[in-house]
């Protein structure tokens, strides 16, 4: 499906947004009404003698125009309409372009059979194509990272593992003109990375430390490091997940595959940012040869991890990837993002980032990003009380909290002990255990990924100074 801006259309479709109030001034009041349309959020109204698709739309924000526009590409795909327009302008092209292409994203790798929609054109008209090139460029670019984030968080684990997903890493950066380092199981020794070693060590598959770095010709006005939680299984290891809580556990590698898309975003929007991306690749398995509850574990820093769930895997593959990531680079932002907890689901619903973090003016920030990209965030508060919860009477730490209150919280916290302290201020987690994979529709997320975090931290970067 090509999109285009245009300043005259030749489309076969008119797809008109309406607010309640704009039914009463619209040529086809009369019509309207016999349909009884009433011009509710997402409602649709096809007036197919007269080629216009009406879409309810309850204001004209973002929010409101991202979604309609959702349901008008999917209904135009189940139609025969070749071609389509909307009508757009500075303050719609972006959610506009969204919906389109996020909420017309699908995802047919293992079908073996797909309907070829007959839509094969969508005309964005608009006044001046020079003033809304630049915006449309832009949004065309983010959106297309998340898909390509999608795609990678949706594949099944027998295609994605971590070696698979290095030579995904490896092809993007050829592709990108991104540097690029991966260290192998063998590499990882000799890094002493052995807590993220010891959790991939059931798996067929071998562990990978993945590192790309975007560095713009110009001067960079900032450094960006970008951490990722790459499970490309997580069975729960001995700790073994209940037969229905294991279904998904493909989609705990989409913190890595976040921030893939995003420095894949950075790169294609040329900004003036240096961007780092490091990703633990692990596979967390059973056998023989897995890592148990009641292990001690080295972790690169040198602090001791008894663990005591297996299934709390994913702090410590992070634990070894962010202490390295800090030796490596001394950036200005150091953001991790993951899958972290069922626990980040229970206190802010699963549409919901959870953030976490020493600095509220850097929390604050992403405020902004989260209202300019239309992702959804909320601060979850670091204590003293719960960070005791992680004490262990064999190890300096535990890898659970002896509470089951929390949970993605005291996982934050377990992070925070690998934060160096000239970092504490640079750093914050993102859980992204809800937002990051649906088995229903919401917002422009189909069923499967839905690509968080590559909206909202490329709003991010792309506003730094
Ligand atoms: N990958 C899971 C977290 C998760 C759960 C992500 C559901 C998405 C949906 C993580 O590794 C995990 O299993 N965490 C445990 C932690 C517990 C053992 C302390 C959890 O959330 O139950
Ligand atoms: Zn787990
Ligand atoms: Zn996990």
């Amino acid at each position: 499906m090509k999109i285009e801006l245009v300043t005259n259309t030749t489309s076969d479709v008119s797809v008109l947004f309406l607010t309640k109030d704009e039914i009463k001034k619209s040529k086809y009041k009369t019509t309207l009404e016999k349909a009884n349309f009433e011009a509710a959020q997402d409602s649709i109204c096809f007036l197919y003698e007269q080629d216009v698709l009406f879409v309810g739309i309850e204001e004209k924000n973002d929010d409101s125009l991202r979604t309609a526009t959702t349901v008008a590409i999917q209904t135009l795909k189940s139609s025969n309409a070749k071609s389509a327009s909307f009508n757009v302008a500075k303050n719609s092209i972006k959610p506009i372009v969204e919906g389109l292409i996020l909420g017309g994203y699908e995802f047919n790798k293992y079908k073996s059979e797909t309907k070829k929609p007959a839509l094969k054109r969508i005309d964005l008209e608009c006044r001046n194509i020079k003033t809304l090139m630049s915006d449309f460029e832009e949004a065309v670019i983010v959106a297309e990272a998340t898909c390509f984030t999608r795609d990678i968080v949706n594949t099944i684990p027998e295609d994605i593992h971590p070696e698979t997903l290095a030579k995904l890493a490896k092809n993007l950066a050829k592709e990108n003109a991104l540097e690029c380092d991966i260290l192998d199981e063998k590499a990882l020794k000799k890094e002493k990375c052995l807590s993220m070693l010891a959790v991939g060590r059931a798996s067929r598959h071998e562990s990978q430390l993945i590192h790309l770095a975007y560095k713009p010709k110009k001067k960079a006005k900032k450094v960006v490091t970008l951490v990722g939680k790459g499970l490309t299984y997580d069975s729960g290891g001995l700790s073994l997940k209940p037969a229905t809580s294991m279904v998904t556990m493909k989609m705990d590698k989409a913190g890595a595959c976040a921030v893939l898309g995003i420095i894949k975003a950075i790169s294609e929007l040329k900004l003036d940012i240096e961007v780092h991306a490091f990703v633990g690749a692990v596979e967390n398995m059973i056998g023989g040869d897995a890592y148990k509850p009641d292990d001690v574990l080295t972790t690169r820093s040198g602090q001791t991890v008894e663990v005591r769930n297996t299934d709390a895997e994913g702090r410590l593959v992070l634990c070894d990837v962010l202490d390295y990531a800090q030796e490596k680079i001394k950036a200005d932002y150091i953001f991790d993002f993951a899958t972290l907890t069922g626990a980040c689901m229970v206190a802010l619903g699963q549409y919901t980032t959870g953030v976490m973090g020493h600095s509220n003016a850097l929390k604050h920030a992403f405020f902004d990003a989260a209202n300019d990209s239309g992702e959804l965030i909320g601060t979850l508060p670091f204590n003293r009380h719960l960070k005791k919860l992680l004490k262990s009477d064999i190890a300096d730490t535990s890898n659970v909290s002896s509470k089951p209150y929390g949970g993605a919280i005291t996982a934050g916290l377990f992070l925070d002990k690998f934060i160096k302290d000239e970092n504490k201020d640079k750093w914050l987690h993102f859980d992204i255990a809800g937002s990051a994979y649906t088995e229903a529709p919401w917002d422009c997320n189909v069923y499967g990924a839905t690509g968080a975090g590559v909206r909202l931290m490329s709003s991010f970067i792309k506003n730094l100074k």
